[in-house]
């Protein structure tokens, strides 16, 4: 089995790349390394190709006899996405566009698509389900949202089979507590090792879903070798922090793995 891992430099895509690791024939990684670092792969046995998924040469190159692609390259951020709409319609649009066409011409046997929360823009209601209305509020909510649709037609049409995963926050090693947009979990980590003061914005009532790092890996690897498993998987959460003024340590993963599955019904949260 060969795997193309696009943004496999940065949190999520390395996992997926130690996952593979003595299980997959070759592990490639497209990556210009937009937000992700090389020392992620550290230690890792992985074809290291940089460049964008805009770049239609380099990714038909990068596709070529492989089994299954993880799309993980993307622009990342929801405040970033704001200033720069057009950037992120060209990264998480026309650069899945481009990475969906060179995968069917190469007969990949199915593309996996990174989606995300924001879809779901602010609407209060939880659980989440894949039947509710999308509302995304940001161009990074959108264009995730373009792209699932993009993956549904392409697989709808028979170029190729695909399969959409919406994430809520991830979290675990590796993920950046640097960047300008970084995720709490790092931010408060990296303090909490510094015995530094942790800042909560807000009133600290608010909640928000997490899940680890290694759950959504599972998912993934899973939905990417299973060809009946198709359209769009709202992720499970594994924790749910009941709010910020509570201790996220206190709350214990309430699965070990995240359920996944097509249908709202079979959602419990
Ligand atoms: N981390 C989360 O909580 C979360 C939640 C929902 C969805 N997601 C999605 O999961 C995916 C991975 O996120 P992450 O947290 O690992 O972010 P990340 O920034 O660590 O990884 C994204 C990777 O894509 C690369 N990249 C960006 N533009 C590229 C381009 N044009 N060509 C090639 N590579 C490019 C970056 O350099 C980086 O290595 C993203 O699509 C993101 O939108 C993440």
């Amino acid at each position: 089995m060969k795997v193309l891992i696009t943004g496999g430099a940065g949190f999520i895509g390395s996992h997926i790349a130690e996952h593979y690791q003595g299980i997959a024939e070759e592990i490639r990684v497209l990556d210009n390394l937009r937000t992700g670092y090389k020392k992620n792969l550290d230690g890792l046995k992985v074809t290291f190709i940089e460049g964008s998924i805009t770049d239609r040469e380099l990714v038909a190159k990068a596709v070529e006899g492989v089994d299954y692609i993880f799309h993980m390259a993307a622009m990342v951020s929801v405040p970033e996405s704001m200033q720069k709409p057009r950037e992120t319609v060209d990264l998480n649009v026309n650069g899945l566009l481009t990475v969906l066409e060179e995968a069917s011409k190469a007969g990949v046997k199915k593309v996996v698509l990174a989606s995300s929360a924001a879809i779901y823009g602010d609407n209060p209601i939880v659980p989440k389900v894949e039947t509710m209305y999308p509302e995304p509020k940001s161009p990074y909510g959108i264009t995730k949202l373009d792209g699932e649709y993009y993956m549904e037609m392409f697989r709808t049409t028979g170029q190729v089979n695909t399969g959409c995963c919406r994430f809520f926050n991830v979290f675990g090693p590796r993920q950046d507590p640097k960047g300008a947009y970084a995720a709490a979990v790092p931010i408060f980590m990296e303090k909490a090792i510094k015995g530094e003061d942790i800042t909560v914005f807000g009133d600290g009532e608010q909640t928000r879903d997490f899940i680890y790092v290694k759950d959504i890996v599972g998912g993934l690897t899973y939905v990417a070798e299973h060809p009946e498993v198709t359209g769009c998987i709202t992720w499970v959460t594994a924790v749910r922090s009941p709010s910020t003024t509570s201790p996220i340590s206190s709350s214990k993963p309430q699965a070990p793995l995240p359920r996944f599955c097509t249908c709202p019904s079979e959602l419990a949260m």
